[in-house]
């Protein structure tokens, strides 16, 4: 195959692109995601901001557009995200503990729903562990009122809410084996062994040289997938440029080739100028929609040319 998707497809696998509304104007936005890609997750558009800003009144519009955009072009669609502390309306944190609980529920219960069917995956839960040595929970309004229980809550609400789409929970930082990854998989180990509703558990893979791909990146997703629990590499990107910039993006595409229950990749943008790093060049196409380096080196690595 000679495109991303179509070279991941040969082996099992979709590659996606995280997209926004806005730019399916532009041609060669669309032309690029329509060729290459056969996933999308959209970037900002189906988070809690965008869906509910007041209280239990959904506009899905910009949602919408990707959604039927993808379903056009028979992509898997990855939903993004349901509770998680940023891009949080201020109602949201202004509730008592027994409101934010049934207001948690409603909202996953009436984005799922109105998704229903349509969704490969959804990021139920994303961001919820500290950065760190501690492997504590991070402060959040839910965190701080409704304690520890409420990711078994949102995923029991969810299972409940799209019983066809598969459950994940999604976060950075967790790519190699640390105090953190060591977190969310004792909580996923711990979700698998009381029959809590968890099906994948997403790695973000936001890299640079602060955070570089960890030497044991393939380990950890193997030791998640040996919990029962699909993985996927769900917001790739990585800093740098020419070949340096390729082999990371290679070894990455290797790590989930050589994991049978890595289910896909998504890099998170298409061309480097609308990337959510302000400055760098960390995606696969240029700002004209040339392909770089890196972008051979994936497709490469999935066995296209
Ligand atoms: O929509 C408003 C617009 O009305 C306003 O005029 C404009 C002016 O600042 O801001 C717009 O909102 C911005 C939004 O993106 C949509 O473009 C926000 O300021 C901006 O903060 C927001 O950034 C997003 C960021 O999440 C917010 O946390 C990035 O686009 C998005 O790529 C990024 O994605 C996150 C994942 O969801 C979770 N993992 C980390 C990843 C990278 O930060």
């Amino acid at each position: 195959a000679s495109t991303l998707g179509g070279a991941a497809a040969a082996k099992g696998r979709y590659f996606g692109a995280a997209v926004a509304a806005g730019h399916l104007g532009e041609s060669p936005y669309a032309a690029t995601l329509d060729t290459e890609f056969n996933a999308v997750t959209p970037e900002n558009e189906m988070k809690w901001d965008a869906v509910e800003r007041s209280r239990n009144s959904f506009t899905f519009g910009s949602a919408d557009q990707i959604v039927g955009h993808a379903q056009g072009k028979g992509m898997k669609i990855r939903g993004h995200t349901l509770v998680w502390h940023s891009q949080l309306p201020g109602w949201v944190s202004g509730l008592n503990a027994s409101d934010l609980r049934s207001a948690m529920n409603n909202h996953i219960t009436k984005v799922m729903q109105h998704y229903q069917g349509k969704i490969y995956a959804w990021d139920v839960v994303n961001e919820a562990f500290q950065d760190g040595n501690s492997g504590a929970r991070r402060s959040s309004p839910f965190q701080d009122k409704l304690g520890d229980g409420f990711i078994e809550e949102a995923f029991r609400t969810a299972r409940a809410a799209d019983p066809n789409a598969k459950l994940c929970y999604n976060d950075y930082n967790t790519d190699g084996q640390n105090a953190k990854s060591n977190a969310v998989y004792n909580m996923v180990k711990d979700f698998k062994a009381r029959g809590v509703p968890i099906d994948c558990v997403g790695f973000q893979s936001h890299f640079n040289s602060q955070s570089p791909v960890p030497g044991d990146y393939q380990q950890n997703l193997q030791r998640f997938a040996a919990l029962g629990v699909d993985v996927q590499i769900t917001e790739l990107d990585i800093e740098g440029s020419g070949s340096a910039q390729a082999d990371n993006y290679r070894r990455v595409t290797q790590a989930c080739l050589a994991v049978s229950r890595c289910t896909g990749i998504t890099v998170w943008g298409i061309p480097d100028k609308y990337s959510w790093r302000a400055s760098g060049t960390p995606l696969l196409f240029d700002d004209n929609y040339g392909k770089k380096p890196a972008y051979s080196a994936v497709l490469a690595a999935l066995g296209g040319s």
